[in-house]
């Protein structure tokens, strides 16, 4: 019996290919390397220690960090086609469906030195729950890193519904503030990353509109149309102060 493998979406695909690697986070492997060097500050020898990426998307990010010498990560995420895709591109990286909201039945108890999720959060409204269930999965003084939208100096409706019709739930810092330290995290720093993001997105929107010809022979201009439209929607609020961006630190006390 033959079964459909799931579809990836074609949004997706038109990212990974303008960004040259299987990233669906603002700024690519620089914003990696940007937490690599704090969390390797808090502790040096994270690499050896487990880690886990939520809401692991096409696994560019966790295929990164074990690059760098995180040999014992794993993923998870909720998108049955990404994890389909990342099993067969990444064999040396466990990555399992599961919603992050439910990781407690997968982890019953502490299990990791480093969690972190790239662009994730924003798309969970109940924040408060996530951060309590990472919490439960995390060893004492282990790290939790929260890389995301934020909310802007201006804008107080949330959420944003972006051009895909995907709801915006952007960190809210005296909202994540309350929801870390009741469910036992210790902030380490909260780093206003909104600057980055409107360069990173620049750029981004820039290569949507110069495609290569390979980008061109593989997508349609609808499609291609379709991305540039969705991020030069976020450019503006970025730029107009209707989101920001943000990186979190905190340890398990
Ligand atoms: C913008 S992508 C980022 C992917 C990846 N972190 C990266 O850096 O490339 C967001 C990912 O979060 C996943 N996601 C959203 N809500 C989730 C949830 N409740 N549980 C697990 N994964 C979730 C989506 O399926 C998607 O793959």
């Amino acid at each position: 019996m033959s079964q459909t493998k799931p579809k990836i979406n074609t949004t997706r695909l038109v990212l990974t290919k303008i960004r040259e690697g299987d990233y669906l986070h603002a700024g690519e492997e620089e914003a990696i390397d940007m937490v690599l060097k704090k969390v390797l500050t808090l502790d040096r020898k994270l690499p050896a220690k487990a880690a886990l990426d939520v809401g692991s998307g096409l696994g560019g990010t966790a295929n990164y960090f074990y690059q760098q010498g995180f040999k014992d990560i794993q993923g998870i995420d909720l998108d049955p086609a990404a994890i389909a895709y990342t099993k067969v591109k990444y064999p040396h990286i466990s990555f399992t469906e599961s919603n992050a909201l439910e990781l407690d039945k997968l982890y019953p108890s502490p299990s990791f030195s480093l969690i972190y999720l790239f662009n994730v959060i924003y798309a969970i409204q109940d924040k408060a729950t996530l951060i309590k269930k990472l919490s439960a999965l995390t060893v004492q003084n282990g790290i939790l890193v929260l890389f995301d939208y934020a909310e802007g100096k201006r804008r107080t409706d949330f959420p944003i519904i972006d051009k895909e019709n995907t709801a915006i739930y952007p960190l809210q810092i005296d909202d994540i503030k309350k929801d870390l330290d009741a469910a036992g995290w210790k902030i380490i720093d909260i780093n206003d990353l909104t600057q980055n993001y409107i360069v990173w997105y620049q750029g981004l929107v820039r290569k949507i509109n110069n495609p290569s010809s390979q980008v061109v022979s593989e997508f349609s201009q609808a499609e291609l149309s379709q991305v540039n439209k969705m991020y030069s929607y976020l450019l503006d609020l970025l730029e107009k102060g209707d989101l920001g961006g943000v990186v979190i630190y905190a340890t398990k006390k």
